[in-house]
Formats: structure tokens, sequence, C-alpha cells
């Protein structure tokens, strides 16, 4: 028996791995996290699997299903939106899943930022103005953030921001950022990436503000950086024509030469 945990995506049931899929068909339990996991991927479940919404359920509450579901040599698919890697609360599941001996495996999914970036159909690092993405959060009621991790820290560098949970503290996430990427850089939400009532708006630190309507639900990553929309970068030297590399060295013909 094993606890499988899979990356469930971001909302569209298509953007999930095939491993994924095959260890949902497989498992005869099937315990997802809530309304951000779609209900295409609750279709590869097996006809009569027990399948639970844990969304109500505390930590000691999902550990019990899992442990009665071990006591009964039943596989577990354990789905979360997006990947597992961030916010995910695999964690403590992981831990207590230890602890008790019941064996687990990890199957990656799709991150919202990915899905969101995707939407945009932009590249978030680009030469000359951005090389790294920050994913980040603002402090929420289930976590604090840990001293440092401030978003005015991260602005600092110039990085590109991927702002994950905190659209309803947008107020507060633009008066932050401002000074250090000044009111003319863009920002970009996206509303339910990937899901067919998916929005996107497009604005600048300054104007955001009026472009967002407070109607709009939870679901959105707030994207922030120079990247954003530009069209004036530099060309990655990757595929420069004088560019000397393993697989095109300079000075040998052909340059292209076959993988032996
Ligand atoms: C608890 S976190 C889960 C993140 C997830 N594990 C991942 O890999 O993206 C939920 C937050 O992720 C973002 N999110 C998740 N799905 C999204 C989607 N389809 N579109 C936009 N943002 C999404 C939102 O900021 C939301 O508040």
């Amino acid at each position: 028996m094993t606890v499988h945990f899979i990356g469930a995506g971001p909302g569209a049931p298509d953007l999930l791995t095939l491993r994924g899929r095959d260890l949902i068909a497989a498992s005869p339990v099937c315990l997802y996290a809530g309304s951000l996991v779609p209900e295409g991927v609750l279709a590869h479940c097996p006809p009569g699997a027990r399948i639970v919404n844990t969304a109500p359920l505390s930590l000691d509450e999902i550990i019990a299903e899992i442990a009665a579901a071990h006591a009964d040599g039943k596989d577990v698919a354990r789905l979360h939106s997006g990947d597992l890697s961030i916010w995910s609360a695999m964690g403590e599941q992981l831990r207590r899943l230890r602890a008790l001996g019941i064996p687990y495996s990890v199957t990656p999914g799709v991150p919202a930022f990915s899905a969101a970036a995707a939407a945009l159909e932009m590249e978030l690092t680009l030469p000359g103005l951005a090389q790294t993405v920050v994913l980040t959060r603002t402090p929420g009621r289930a976590s604090a953030m840990p001293e440092g991790e401030k978003l005015a820290a991260f602005a600092a560098t110039g990085a590109a921001l991927a702002i994950h949970l905190s659209i309803h503290l947008l107020d507060k996430v633009v008066a932050e950022l401002t000074p250090h990427y000044g009111a003319d850089c863009p920002v970009a939400i996206v509303w339910r990436a990937s899901w067919p009532d998916q929005r996107i708006v497009h604005a600048t630190l300054g104007t955001l503000d009026a472009a967002v309507s407070s109607e709009m639900e939870r679901t959105a990553l707030i994207l922030v950086g120079r990247t954003l929309g530009a069209a004036n970068f530099d060309e990655s030297r990757l595929y420069a024509a004088d560019y000397d590399r393993r697989y095109r060295p300079l000075g040998a013909e052909p340059r292209f030469p076959e993988a032996s």
C-alpha cells in the first residue's frame, strides 16, 4: 500500500502528468484538496473509488483516512492543486506518514505560476531584464512570513515576482512594490489560469487599482516585473551564430556534429 501525492495542476484537467493520471486510475481511494482540484482530474478515479474532499478536514482527520486505507491495504491518490513543492501542506503530511511507517510517493504537477505565464504567452526571465523569478506570498491567517521574507526585500532585487495568495491585499502589494519597481512597471493578474473562466488583466503598478474589480474571486496570481510584455530585451547568447558551445563548437566543421 502506498500514498501517492500527486500535483493535480492549475485547473485544466489535461494539465496533469501521465504518471499522475495512471496513479489516480490505480488507486481505490482519492483524497483531494478542495475546489482547486478539477472534477476532470477526479474523473480518472476507478469506478467505486472512495473520493473525499479534504477541505473541511483537520490534519488528524486526513491522516485517519489514510491510516484506514493503509489498514485495508488500499493505495491512496492524494491530490493537491498545482505542484506539491509550494503551498501544498504536503510536508506536514509526509512527516506524519514517516512517523506511522506508511509508504508514500511524490509526483510533481504543473504549478499555477507556469500556467499563468503560459496564459500570458511570456517568458518570465529575459536577458538583461530579469534572470530570477521569486515565488512568494504575503502573510495569511494560516501562515506568517518568516522575518526577512518581505516583499520589499525581494523587490529590491528587481527580480520578476509571482505573488500567490494575495489578491485580496492588492493595495498593500502595490504600495510595497511601487517604490522599487516604479509606477510604470508592468503587472499582470491572472485569475484561474487554465480554467474555462480564466481572466487576465494587464496594467502597471500605477494603474492597477482602477483596472481590477473588487468582486473578482481569489484564485489569482499577481505577476510583477520588467519582463512582462517586454519587447526590448537582448537575445540570449545560446543561439548566437558566434557562440562557442559543446554541441556547436566554433571552428569545427560541421558546426552541428552528429550525436555519436
Ligand atoms: C495554496 S496555493 C497552491 C499553489 C500550488 N501548489 C501551485 O503549485 O501553484 C493557492 C494559490 O495559488 C495560486 N493559484 C492556484 N491555482 C491558480 C490558478 N489556476 N490561477 C491563478 N492562480 C492560481 C493563487 O495565488 C492561489 O491563492
